[in-house]
């Protein structure tokens, strides 16, 4: 089964970086990566596809300072990536 993940801060820097790398590392993988620039968490979740075998990967386009934004992304990640899991 897939492991997910959700990455904020998933458009550019780190959080892109370790996408990609879980991609490549990983049999299979589900992300939901987070960010306010719907064209680069496209390119990223483009990237992640193309590095890796089995890889879905969707957006979540949500500015943290908003308020309930942390809140709003959870349900989002969950809805999309089906489900919470437990491993870290
Ligand atoms: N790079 C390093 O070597 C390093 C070392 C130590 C610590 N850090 C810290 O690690 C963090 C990430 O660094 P980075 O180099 O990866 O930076 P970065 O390339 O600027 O990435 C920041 C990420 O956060 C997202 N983001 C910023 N404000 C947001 C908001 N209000 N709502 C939602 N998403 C937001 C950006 O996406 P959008 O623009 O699409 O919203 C982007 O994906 C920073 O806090 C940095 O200080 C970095």
């Amino acid at each position: 089964m897939a492991r997910r993940f959700l990455i904020t801060g998933g458009s550019s820097g780190i959080g892109a970086a370790t996408a990609i790398q879980i991609s490549r590392s990983e049999k299979e993988a589900k992300f939901a990566l987070v960010g306010r620039n719907l064209e680069r968490l496209q390119q990223v979740a483009q990237d992640c596809i193309k590095e890796g075998q089995n890889v879905e990967a969707f957006t979540i386009v949500k500015d943290f300072s908003a308020r309930n934004s942390g809140v709003e992304v959870i349900n989002e990640a969950v809805s999309k990536l089906g489900g919470k899991s437990t491993q870290p």
